[in-house]
């Protein structure tokens, strides 16, 4: 069976090419497609940047169009998929419900399931889970509050759509807020892809077995609901309420991430590739400055976040291991910010995340990629004989 190297973690295993994602993790530097994340963070919007991810072009304004477009068309969801959040519990976590109702698409769509799918198919495929993602995770909200769900509104854009479907919007004076969308379209934006990480192999791992987009986009978002993954964002925020209800006292709890007896970690700090600095973060750090002040917000906790982070970043054994805040730590205070709750963070990674899943998967498809099947170093008995059970100690 030749000679099998362990690489736990794949921490210097390469899975896969990939002509999607550059990352640079000494030098900080994040581009989809060629282009710099600092400048689609600045300049693009998320459905924008989800057509380069998906096709590997920026869209002319006609294919913009067109994408969009098609994307405002396929909102709605099958009406019997409501009849299933009357199933779960009312205090289910929203990424359970959104996990469940993704995959459920197979069942709605089971054409979708095809390992022979065309490119128009495909396309179909991935118009409908973009289209109907913002619909689920809104409805998770909705539906977690007890509140009557909202349908889709096709006047709208992607993010204020979403940001209807949430919160609606009854009068002029709850107007949607162009600051709001524009943060929002910027923190999925700069959540869009991010290469190999957890969900993304775990797409492109489950998709090897020719399985359908919607059961591996499913995949993914269990993987992604990690708490070392994407599940930090709300442990981020819920780690700065649990400082500030102990007095603030920033240093006690950077001294109990230290603590080797003590498993606790500093959410949103460290990254297993960026090793200097995590340029997303950067970019969030700054949107959060302004998210905060255009709305007129004074949040204690980004005070608490801010010295969490001189606390951490002087500090020798956060220094010695390159540890700094990644994404997660400043997203969660502009969630906060614009009223989305804590509980739905992880759920607006994943939506975020999602075109990054769809390029990795169709990718991965258009490459022919093998299944993935890593092998192991066995460690277990080496052969022993069946004992009847009357006979065992
Ligand atoms: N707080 C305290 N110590 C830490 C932290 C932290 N946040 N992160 C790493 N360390 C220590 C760790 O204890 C280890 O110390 P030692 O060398 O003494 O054993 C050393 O740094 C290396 O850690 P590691 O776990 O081997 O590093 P990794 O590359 O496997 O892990 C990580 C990366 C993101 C899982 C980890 O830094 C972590 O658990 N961070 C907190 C959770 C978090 O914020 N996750 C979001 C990641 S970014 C978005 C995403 O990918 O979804």
């Amino acid at each position: 069976t030749g000679y099998i190297t362990i690489d736990s973690g794949y921490k210097n295993t390469g899975a896969t090419k990939s002509a999607i994602t550059f990352l640079d993790g000494e030098e900080g530097i994040l581009r989809y497609r060629g282009y710099p994340i600092e400048q689609l963070a600045e300049k693009s919007t998320f459905l924008e940047v989800a057509y380069l991810l998906i096709y590997g072009k920026l869209p002319t304004q006609a294919e913009l169009d067109n994408f969009a477009g098609q994307i405002t068309k396929h909102t709605l969801v099958h009406e019997d998929v409501r009849k299933i959040f009357d199933g779960f519990p009312s205090a289910a976590h929203p990424m359970a419900i959104l996990s469940s109702l993704i995959c459920s698409l197979t069942a709605f769509y089971p054409e979708s399931v095809s390992p022979d799918l065309s490119k128009e198919e495909i396309d179909l495929n991935v118009i409908r889970l973009m289209a109907k993602i913002s619909t689920i995770a809104a409805w998770t909200y909705k539906n977690n509050m007890g509140h009557p769900l909202n349908y889709p509104r096709n006047d709208l854009d992607y993010c204020s759509n979403f940001l209807y479907m949430m919160f609606s919007f009854p009068t002029e004076k709850y107007a949607i807020n162009p600051t709001v969308v524009s943060a929002l379209n910027k923190l999925l934006i700069l959540h869009a892809d991010h290469e190999q990480n957890c969900s993304t192999s775990t797409v492109r791992l489950v998709g090897s077995a020719n399985a359908s987009l919607y059961g591996s986009v499913s995949a993914g978002i269990n993987a992604l609901w990690g708490p070392l993954h994407g599940g930090a964002n709300q442990e981020v925020l819920e780690m700065l309420q649990a400082i500030q209800k102990d007095g603030g006292n920033t240093q006690k709890w950077v001294d109990k991430a230290k603590d080797k007896e003590d498993s606790f970690r500093l959410m949103g700090f460290g990254h297993r590739v960026y090793k200097n600095f995590d340029p997303r973060a950067k970019i969030i750090k700054k949107a959060a400055d302004e998210v905060l002040s255009a709305l007129g917000i004074d949040d204690p906790l980004l005070t608490i976040a801010q010295e969490l982070e001189q606390a951490a970043l002087t500090d020798d054994y956060f220094i010695k291991r390159n540890i700094y805040p990644n994404v997660d730590f400043y997203s969660g205070i502009i969630y906060r910010a614009i009223g989305i709750p804590t509980e739905m963070f992880t759920v607006m990674f994943a939506l975020g995340r999602l075109p990054g899943w769809i390029a990795q998967w169709k990718e991965m498809r258009e490459n022919k990629e093998p299944i993935g099947r890593p092998r192991q170093v066995y460690t277990g008995e080496l052969e022993r004989d069946y004992v009847g059970i009357d006979q065992r100690s």
